[in-house]
């Protein structure tokens, strides 16, 4: 088999971007797949993160930088398909990055995540066109927003239902604001492995990653 290839992407820096692939990463391997992260980011916070885990509780996953690479990224990652069963790959903040771009021709799905605010909600117009840029090349790429940080507002809650008419298709899972996230940067895990206390985080990402599956027809 090889790896299904997950992209996040936005070029609005502070999205949760980092968030979304860890957490999506540790999930995915809390299923027993074998997932592989690659960081695109040149402020290697994926990098960071996994390396913040205790010796004796490693990130779930397997982290890489490639940073570097730039608009060979596609090249570097294609030959380690054949060794996982899933490749998410977390982008810098901005779409003009070659990073994101190269990232895109060779995915499967690009996950735009957002928060439920008019700037991050008009920054989405940035990677739409770089999806469809993308689909030139590579026309089963799929892509959906994912909202986060996503609070009870009620400005909030207009947002969202502004980004679900939009020309994006959103998932209907998504990430709340919640310490538990933060947290899990510090201690180089996921929520799903870090006690009661972070279930609600946990059941979240869960939820996202078993409707991401499920749209994609591989659950
Ligand atoms: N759902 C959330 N709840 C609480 N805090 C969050 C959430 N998502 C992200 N954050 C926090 O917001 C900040 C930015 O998140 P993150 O690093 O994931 O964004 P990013 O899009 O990767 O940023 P960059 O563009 O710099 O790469 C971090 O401090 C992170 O802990
Ligand atoms: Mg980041």
């Amino acid at each position: 088999m090889t790896a299904r290839i997950i992209t996040v992407a936005n070029q609005k820096g502070g999205s949760g971007k980092t968030t979304l692939a860890m957490t999506l990463a540790g999930a995915l391997a809390g299923r027993g797949n074998r997932v592989l992260v690659v960081d695109a980011d040149s402020q290697g916070t994926a990098t960071q993160w996994a390396g913040a885990a205790a010796e004796t509780a490693p990130f779930p996953a397997t982290v890489i930088g490639l940073a570097n690479a730039k608009g060979r990224l596609h090249q570097l990652v294609k030959p380690l398909v054949n060794d996982y069963d899933y490749v998410v790959i977390d982008c810098p903040p901005s779409v003009e990055e070659q990073a994101s771009q190269s990232a895109l021709l060779v995915s499967d799905v690009c996950l735009i995540p957002l928060q439920p605010t008019p700037a991050d909600l008009w920054a989405t117009v940035g990677a739409i066109e770089l999806v469809e840029k993308a689909r030139m090349v590579n026309p089963g790429l799929r892509a959906f927003g994912v909202p986060n940080r996503v609070t009870s507002t009620n400005l909030g809650k207009q947002v969202l239902d502004v980004m679900r008419e939009n020309d994006v298709e959103f998932l209907d899972g998504k990430l709340g604001n919640r310490t538990s996230f933060q947290e899990a940067t510090i201690r180089g895990s996921v929520p799903s492995k870090m006690g009661a206390a972070h279930r609600a985080a946990a059941a979240e990402v869960e939820a996202v990653v078993t409707e991401l599956l499920f749209r994609l027809g591989a659950d």
